[in-house]
Parts: C-alpha cells; structure tokens; sequence
C-alpha cells in the first residue's frame, strides 16, 4: 500500500477526484495519509470528510521546515493539488522525484512565478495560442521546471473566457492526476 500526502490552498476538487479514484480502485492499492493546507480552504473540510488526517501549516518562511517535521516517515508520493506555496530548494531535493504537481497549462508555456490560478487562464486567452491544457510535472526548486509526467491539451474555443477556459482545464485534470499518480507509484 502506497501513502501519499495532499498538498492544497484551495477549493480541492482535485483532492476530491484522487479519494474518489481511490475509493473506486481507479488509483489502486494506495491511501491518502494526509492532507495539509498552507491557509484555511475548503479542501481541508473535504479531507475531514473523507475522514483523513488534517493540517493547516501557516504559509511562509518556515513552511518546508515545519512540512518536514509532520510529514509521515513512510510517504511515498507528496501531491500538490492546487497548492500555492513555494517549497524550499533543500525540501524539493530531499524528495527528489517523489513530490509531482498539477499546472493549469500546456508547460513549459504559461509557467512560472505569477503563473496560478486565474492569471494563467487569463494570460493564455490574451496570447495568440489557439490551445491551453493541464500538465502534471515532477517538482524541482525552479518553478514548473520539472519534468512533465502527463499533458493533455484542449482547444480553446471562439468566445472562450478565462473562467469558462478554467472550467475545461478542470475536467482535463481530473482526467489526467490519476493517471500520472498511477505512473509515478508505478515506479516508486
Ligand atoms: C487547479 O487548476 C490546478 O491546476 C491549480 O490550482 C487549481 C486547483 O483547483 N494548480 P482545485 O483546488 O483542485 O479545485
């Protein structure tokens, strides 16, 4: 049985997809041993909900140190689902390969510092790209630098807003996050 810790700042439909894709066998033999939020968000109740352990570790300098200290010894996989907190360069080495990350965004395009949540959906529809996506990527200490896991990209449409763009990228990440967490457990 793999453990693996959630990572969130958010809503958490993400964190959701991966209880439900592992209650339903779709991400098989493997558990969620905890999830922790960098601010309180509504991916913390749906944690409490599923009944899995909970924290909230307040965002800032100390953030990666105090993350260390409650992390479980046996965790395999760390997945940041919608989570927006840098971690610390020697944190990110420690887990080499083992912490993996969703962005909104066919990366390398549409990445890096400022590039989350809306101003993202925003960026790509004020561009001449006529596509966007989702990626799942390994996390180093350069920003969505990582090597890319899975990517699926969608058409960006006519009258296409960031908001109804961010509701597409949604359902394309909901489809690809169980896969690339299946690949990467594959292989640790
Ligand atoms: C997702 O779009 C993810 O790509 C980005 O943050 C969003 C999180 O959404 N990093 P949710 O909290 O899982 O609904």
């Amino acid at each position: 049985m793999k453990n693996i810790v959630v990572l969130i700042s958010g809503s958490g439909t993400n964190l959701q997809r991966i209880v439900d894709c592992i209650a339903s066998g779709e991400i098989p033999d493997a558990k969620i041993s905890m999830v922790i939020a960098d601010r309180e968000c509504f991916g913390l109740q749906r944690a409490e909900n599923a009944g899995i352990q909970n924290y909230l570790i307040k965002r800032g300098k100390s953030f990666s140190e105090n993350l260390k200290k409650i992390l479980p010894e046996n965790t395999d996989l760390i997945v940041l689902a919608g989570f927006l907190s840098i971690l610390d360069k020697e944190f990110c080495e420690n887990f080499r390969g083992k912490i993996i990350n969703i962005h909104p965004a066919l990366l390398p395009k549409f990445g890096g510092k400022g590039m989350w949540g809306m101003n993202v959906h925003q960026a790509v529809i004020e561009s001449p790209e006529k596509q966007s996506g989702a990626t799942v990527h390994f996390v180093t200490s350069g920003i969505d630098e990582g090597e890319i896991i899975l990517q699926k990209s969608l058409e960006i449409g006519e009258n296409e807003t960031a908001e109804s763009l961010a509701e597409k990228v949604h359902q394309i990440e909901y489809e690809i996050f169980p896969k690339a967490i299946n690949l990467v457990l594959m292989d640790s």
